[in-house]
């Protein structure tokens, strides 16, 4: 028997018990004549302490140990002379009679600790060792909670797990994919899914009316602190559902899950607000709701009196930052050139300043009387005290350039705590969107998202004009999911396929199956996938993704530690008849 205890057992309780406890030896310090060795796995650590006197064995082997060595230490737990508060096993350690070396370690590249000493890349090197950090097995401690907790309440809920196929087909939209080649048939090959759009709606039409499933996708895109190449859904379809019925399903999952995971009870609905008011306010379709700050359009004011950079742009608009009147020069010209940085993009800010008796000053005072200044503070409701930022410019970059300072605003005003969540509904998005490179539309969020009904006339008089029927769930300014209601009618999916510029004969070549699928009585249906693993990051309080997932990319999609990708071994290519062309 290896261990009668874990290191995170014992308690009070268990003094005076013969114990035998396994782990990975965290910590040795020799106090004179006393050494106390700190034993660690993954349920905690209890300090291990050695007479020196007490028998010449243990001694021994006490000088061989080294941090990360696995031993085995038999002994009694008795009650500590000075007690640590601050584990559970704190009150207690375990008098060794014997340790035996289970294996021996070499010194760890970085400090098992905490605080480790490692930088990113040496830590995804030896990630396993990375993993015995509490804070990183903490985190998949957590991970596995959700994933148990989403089972529990989408089981409970009528939903079947079905798993659905990774080796696919590759397909036109969406993001670029990852493909595999076939060696059975020449030339050939196969894509790993994005997502399982299809196969979900396929396995609707199949009458299985409730699917879910905890996926892998990929999806070769850029990467960021929340994107990764391959990634987690929690991926969803219902059968003869509006809208609501999905928002309601999958609102009642996220408290349920902010309840047993966090503690946290929502009694209100989450918000919905539509897509246009997500922009028009915070700039972006996945406002950060922890705090206010909307933008105010303050072109009908400003506009006209002379002041060239207001009167020639397209948009003005501004932000009211309260209790910042204050903000010195120092501190103003720090965010004039947070702005103008080329990820915001903005050619520069003004300010006005609403003094303790109401008065404003500001930094254009020449161009505008009093009254206008007034006029601006009132349509903005600013108060003593409060200052006022204000952007111009075209519409689209002045908005995307707002919404930064007006985060950067909450950061610095300590308004985007990581305890505080504040969940809503983003609905309404536009169903498509037009690329000027390659000129044509593109469906916002797939082609298989159902144009809102009262738009399907817009078709083909002004298709950028049709509303979606989709939905985002955003908390805390992240995109954690997003879905929508599908198209079930073989017409209208072939009308969507048309308006993303593919002929019949394309649409047929690429997405048949689907198209066929809906001759044979497809139900309408919709459906929602959230990012399991922003979903978990949010929960942990982390702004990268990276650490929520067992052995992640970095941000040049390498995996570091078993060094992929790699080069094939040239009878592997043959075998596929592949040749690699020499880089560009
Ligand atoms: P969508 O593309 O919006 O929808 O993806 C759903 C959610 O997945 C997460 N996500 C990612 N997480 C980490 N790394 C990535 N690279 C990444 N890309 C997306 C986001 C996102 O909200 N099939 C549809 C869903 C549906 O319509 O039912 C889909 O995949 O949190």
């Amino acid at each position: 028997m290896y261990r009668t205890h874990t290191c995170g057992e014992l308690r009070i309780g268990n003094v005076g018990n013969s114990v035998v406890l396994s782990g990975w030896v965290q910590r040795i310090r020799n106090l004179g004549g006393m050494t106390f060795i700190d034993i660690r796995d993954r349920y905690g650590i209890t300090q291990v302490v050695v007479d020196e006197h007490s028998d010449k064995l243990v001694h021994g082997t006490v000088e061989e140990l080294g941090r990360e060595y696995v031993v085995q230490i038999h002994g009694t737990v008795i009650e500590r002379s000075s007690k640590n508060t601050k584990i559970p096993t704190g009150e207690v350690e375990v008098h060794a009679e014997n340790i035996v070396v289970l294996n021996t370690s070499e010194l760890p590249p970085f400090t098992i600790e905490d605080d480790t000493d490692g930088g990113d890349e040496l830590r995804m090197k030896y990630r396993y060792l990375d993993l015995r950090r509490n804070p990183v097995k903490n985190a998949l401690v957590l991970r596995h909670q959700i994933a148990q907790e989403v089972r529990r309440y989408l089981d409970g809920d009528g939903f079947l797990e079905v798993e659905t196929p990774f080796l696919i087909k590759s397909t036109p939209e969406g993001a670029r994919d990852f493909v595999v080649p076939s060696r059975v048939h020449h030339g050939e090959f196969y894509a790993l899914p994005q997502s399982p759009q299809t196969f979900k709606q396929l396995l609707m039409v199949a009458g299985f009316d409730r699917y879910f499933q905890i996926v892998k996708c990929f999806r070769d895109e850029d990467l960021r602190a929340d994107r990764q190449p391959e990634f987690t859904q929690i991926d969803c379809e219902m059968s003869f559902v509006e809208r609501d019925d999905v928002l309601n399903v999958f609102e009642g999952l996220t408290k349920h899950l902010f309840r047993k995971v966090k503690g946290l009870n929502f009694d209100e609905p989450f918000v919905r607000m539509p897509y246009h008011e997500a922009m028009s306010k915070y700039g972006s379709d996945k406002p950060d709701l922890r705090f206010g700050m909307p933008f105010v359009d303050l072109s009908a004011v400003v506009k006209g009196k002379g002041f060239g950079v207001f009167d020639s742009a397209e948009y003005v608009g501004g932000i009211c930052a309260t209790g910042c009147a204050s903000y010195t020069r120092k501190q103003l010209d720090e965010l004039t050139d947070f702005v103008k940085r080329p990820q915001v993009g903005a050619s520069g800010l003004v300010y006005a300043r609403v003094g303790d008796d109401g008065v404003v000053k500001s930094t254009v005072d020449k161009f505008y009387t009093p009254e206008d200044l007034q006029a601006v503070a009132q349509m903005m409701d600013a108060k003593p005290g409060d200052l006022i930022l204000i952007l111009a410019g075209g519409l689209k970059k002045t908005l995307s350039a707002l919404c930064e300072l007006r985060l950067e605003m909450g950061s610095r005003l300590g308004l985007r705590s990581k305890d505080v969540f504040a969940p809503l509904w983003v609905v309404d998005f536009p169903l498509l969107e037009w690329d000027d490179e390659a000129a044509r539309f593109f469906a916002m969020h797939h082609p298989f998202t159902s144009p809102n009904p009262e738009d399907i006339a817009l078709f083909d008089s002004d298709p950028g004009a049709m509303r979606a029927n989709a939905y985002d769930l955003v908390i805390n300014g992240v995109e954690i999911g997003g879905g929508s209601i599908r198209i079930f009618d073989r017409e209208l999916q072939q009308r969507m396929f048309k308006a993303l510029g593919f002929t019949s004969e394309e649409a047929e070549k690429q997405f048949g199956f689907l198209l066929n699928a809906f001759k044979y009585g497809a139900p309408p249906h919709g459906g929602i996938a959230f990012g399991f693993d922003r979903l978990c990051s949010l929960f942990g309080g982390a702004d990268s993704i990276r650490d929520y997932i067992a052995f992640p990319k970095n941000n040049a999609a390498r995996d570091v530690m078993i060094d992929s990708p790699s080069a094939i071994r040239p009878e592997q290519l043959d075998e596929l008849s592949i040749n690699i062309k020499p880089e560009a």
